[in-house]
Order: structure tokens, then C-alpha cells, then sequence
């Protein structure tokens, strides 16, 4: 164990991440239990890096948004004990909804950062299926009654049109023509073999249709056209602009990931695909969360000293294409930014909420690994109740 000497901040690396394949909500994962699919993403990162010691993990921590039932019982702890991990490894739960996972991540690397630990694992889960979004909630009827909130940001979708009305340029052309376009780079990023190398199989099981080895995303919808997405409905306000078409949808899925100091890094000859710059958190008003990562995003950038001329990829979450478009627009990127998400998004991929974070990372760690020109990258996602959460990270493959 290394001695860190105090105030000295150690530098953190990404090791490794992996996730489950995402699933609709009540399809592949029906009958799969969260925690179980937290249990595949933590053995699969040990499997996949055998030079880490078990013993030498320091803490689990794993987000759920719906912490009942099987995404309860500080799920951290459970799924490390389920996952074989010596007993000796404690863990915890986190929730910051939609940034669980970055928020594992930031919490877990601040602990390497000083000195307290040397590896964690970090990630998230959500199984919108078995826990539909709201379930259990008991919001503090001073919200509404004292107008503290919007009665509106209680409801993603709503949110969502609410950023149409702060922003008329983006029109729900623009929307959907970016929601054909992410489901026309997962459908590339398939093809070109980039998504599957960081997925874990899952072994589900359906009443009807028996065993399923997942090795796929079910979500995605690839011959998605701009034509077809025009006639869809707009469940969240009539004549609204927001469809099931230009959202991530309803989804189940896990996430994880190893983080480690450098030093320790070296010490165990395990990988480092990326090194955690520094990050953000923002609130926002909570009827238009959706604007939240251009706050975070900033907040992020002053503080690590770097603008946004420095960042060479983008990871954003596409909990709503209006979001993203906002976000693009704030920092004078085009709606096809060759940067942006590379891989596709949640649009197409699915967001299983509390999991996310992790899967933007992990994208861009392999996306880092084929642009060794660029220097830096971000995530960045939209949270509920109003927040913006970033991550920086630094390619070590960058050629310098
Ligand atoms: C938008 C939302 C309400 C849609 O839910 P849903 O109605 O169950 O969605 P479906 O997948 O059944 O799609 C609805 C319809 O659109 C169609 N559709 C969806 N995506 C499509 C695509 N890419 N191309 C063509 N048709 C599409 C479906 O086939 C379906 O058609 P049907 O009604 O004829 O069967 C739901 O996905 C949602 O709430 N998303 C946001 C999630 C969220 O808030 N996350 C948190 C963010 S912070």
C-alpha cells in the first residue's frame, strides 16, 4: 500500500469499463434482477484484469436512481459480496439519478486523490422495468405549493419541451434529424466492431421464450429515418416536439468501471486508458434540467484551466436531443460535430439512467485509444431536479 504523503493530490487513471448490454424495459432483462446484472459488470472487470489483487479494491461504489428492492440494500456492498469479492471490501450506494455513475466515479477517485484509497470500482445500474421511474417517491408538497419548482420538472419529457420554448432555433426537424443521425453511428459503430469489445453477456432469462445469451444492445433502431420520426407522437404535450423517437428511451442495463491511482496503477501492471482531469456539478432551474451540462461543462473547464477549444471528443448523454442540441449550440459546435459522440448515444443505445455515466466514459476511453492526436476529452450529462455533471479526462495516448 502506498503512503500518500498529506496534501499531495495523486494523479487517477480509468483502468478498465465494461457494462451489460442495455435492454428495453420488460425485454431481455424482464426477469433478470439488477443486482444481478451489477454482479456480471464487477466479475467481468475482474476477469478482464487479472493482475488486480480482489483484496486490493478499497471500496464499491454503485448508483441506482430507485433504490428499492433489488437496486436497494446499499447495493454497492450486496453486489460486491455477490460478485466474490472478498469480505474484507466494503461498498456503498450512491444517487444522483441520471449522474449516479459520474458520481461514483467523482466520488471514488476524490477518495484515490488524497490518499485514502488505491482502487475502486465504480459504476451504476437501473433496471427501469422492475422500477419504473417516480416509483416509491414522495416529493415534499412544498415543491409545488411554494412554487419552489415547476410542477413540470418532475417529468423528464416535460422538462425536455420546456427547453424547446427557451430555445425556438431548435426545431423538432433539427430534434429528429439528430436522433436519425445517432441511430446511424451506433448502427456504424456496430458494424465497425467499437461497442461490442466493452460489453459483458448477460445469460437472461424470459417465462416465454426461455434463455437469452445478451451480446447486443436491444434499443438500438438502426434505418431510423428522419421521415419515420416525423409522424411519431408527442406523449409529454400535445402538438409538442419531443417523441419517443428523439428520447433515450425506457431501459434496463449496469455499468462499472476500475479507477486506481497512477502510481498503483503501475505497481499492478494494470492498464490506463484515461486520466481524470478534473469534473463539474451544477444545478439548474429544474424545469429545464436538460441545460444543466452547459453550466457543468463550464464550471468544469475553469477549473481544470482548460476551454473548450482544448476538448477533442465529446461524450454527451442524449437523454433528449433538444438537450444535446442546446449544449452544441451554447458552444458553437455543429449539430453533426464529427467529436460528438462518435459512437452514438443514448437516443439510440438506451439510458438506463443511474448507469449511464460510466458507458460515456467507457466509449470514450476506446475513442481516446483511436485518436491519439487529441488530447482531452469530455462527459457529459443532463440530471433530473436540475443539475449538469462533467468529466475531463486526459488521453495517454495522446502523441504530445
Ligand atoms: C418518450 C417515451 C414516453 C416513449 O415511451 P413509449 O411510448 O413506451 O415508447 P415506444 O418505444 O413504445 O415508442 C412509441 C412509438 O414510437 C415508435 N418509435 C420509437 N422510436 C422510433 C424510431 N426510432 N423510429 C420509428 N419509430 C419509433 C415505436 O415503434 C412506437 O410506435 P407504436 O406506438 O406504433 O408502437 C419514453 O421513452 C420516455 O419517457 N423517454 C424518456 C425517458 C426519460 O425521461 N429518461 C430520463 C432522462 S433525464
Amino acid at each position: 500500500m502506498f503512503k500518500a504523503s498529506r496534501g499531495a493530490v495523486r494523479d487517477v487513471v480509468f483502468v478498465d469499463g465494461v457494462r451489460t448490454p442495455f435492454g428495453k424495459a420488460r425485454g431481455v432483462y424482464a426477469e433478470t434482477r439488477a443486482d444481478d446484472l451489477v454482479v456480471r459488470v464487477i466479475r467481468d472487470l475482474m476477469r478482464r484484469n487479472p493482475s488486480l489483487p480482489p483484496e486490493r479494491v478499497d471500496d464499491v461504489a454503485i448508483a441506482a436512481t430507485t433504490q428499492i428492492g433489488d437496486q436497494g440494500l446499499t447495493i454497492g456492498r450486496v453486489a460486491g459480496i455477490l460478485s466474490g469479492l472478498p469480505e474484507s471490501v466494503p461498498g456503498y450506494a450512491i444517487d444522483r439519478m441520471c449522474a449516479g455513475a459520474v458520481t461514483a466515479v467523482t466520488t471514488t477517485a476524490s477518495a484515490i486523490g488524497i490518499g485514502a484509497y488505491d482502487v475502486a470500482i465504480a459504476g451504476g445500474v437501473e433496471h427501469m422495468g422492475r422500477h419504473p421511474m417516480g416509483e416509491g417517491v414522495d416529493p415534499n408538497p412544498r415543491f409545488v405549493s411554494e412554487k419552489l419548482v415547476d410542477p413540470s420538472a418532475l417529468v423528464m419529457g416535460m422538462t425536455a419541451e420546456n427547453v424547446h420554448d427557451r430555445y425556438p432555433d431548435i426545431t423538432k426537424a433539427r430534434a429528429d434529424a439528430y436522433a436519425a443521425a445517432s441511430q446511424e453511428k451506433v448502427a456504424k459503430a456496430y458494424a465497425d466492431g467499437k461497442i461490442q469489445p466493452d460489453l459483458v453477456p448477460v445469460a437472461a432469462r424470459h417465462a416465454e421464450t426461455g434463455w437469452e445469451y445478451v451480446t447486443v444492445d436491444e434499443p438500438p433502431r438502426p434505418g431510423t429515418t428522419v421521415e419515420t420520426l416525423a409522424h411519431l407522437k408527442t406523449p409529454f404535450r400535445p402538438h409538442g416536439k419531443v417523441t419517443a423517437g428523439n428520447s433515450a428511451g425506457i431501459n434496463d442495463g449496469a455499468t462499472g468501471c476500475i479507477l486506481a491511482a497512477s502510481e498503483v496503477a503501475d505497481e499492478l501492471g494494470l492498464s490506463k486508458k484515461m486520466s481524470l482531469v478534473g469534473f463539474g456539478f451544477v444545478g439548474v432551474a429544474p424545469e429545464v434540467m436538460g441545460v444543466g451540462p452547459i453550466p457543468s461543462t463550464e464550471k468544469a473547464l475553469a477549473r481544470t484551466g482548460l476551454t473548450i477549444d482544448d476538448i477533442g471528443l465529446f461524450e454527451l448523454n442524449e437523454a433528449f436531443a433538444v438537450q444535446v442540441l442546446a449544449f452544441l449550440d451554447h458552444f458553437g459546435l455543429a449539430d453533426d460535430d464529427p467529436r460528438v459522440n462518435p459512437y452514438g448515444g443514448a437516443i439510440a443505445l438506451g439510458h438506463p439512467l443511474a448507469s449511464s455515466g460510466v458507458r460515456l466514459m467507457t466509449q470514450l476511453a476506446s475513442e481516446f485509444e483511436e485518436h491519439p492526436e487529441v488530447r482531452y476529452g469530455l462527459t457529459a450529462m443532463c440530471v433530473g431536479f436540475g443539475m449538469g455533471a462533467t468529466t475531463i479526462w486526459e488521453n495517454p495516448h495522446h502523441a504530445g
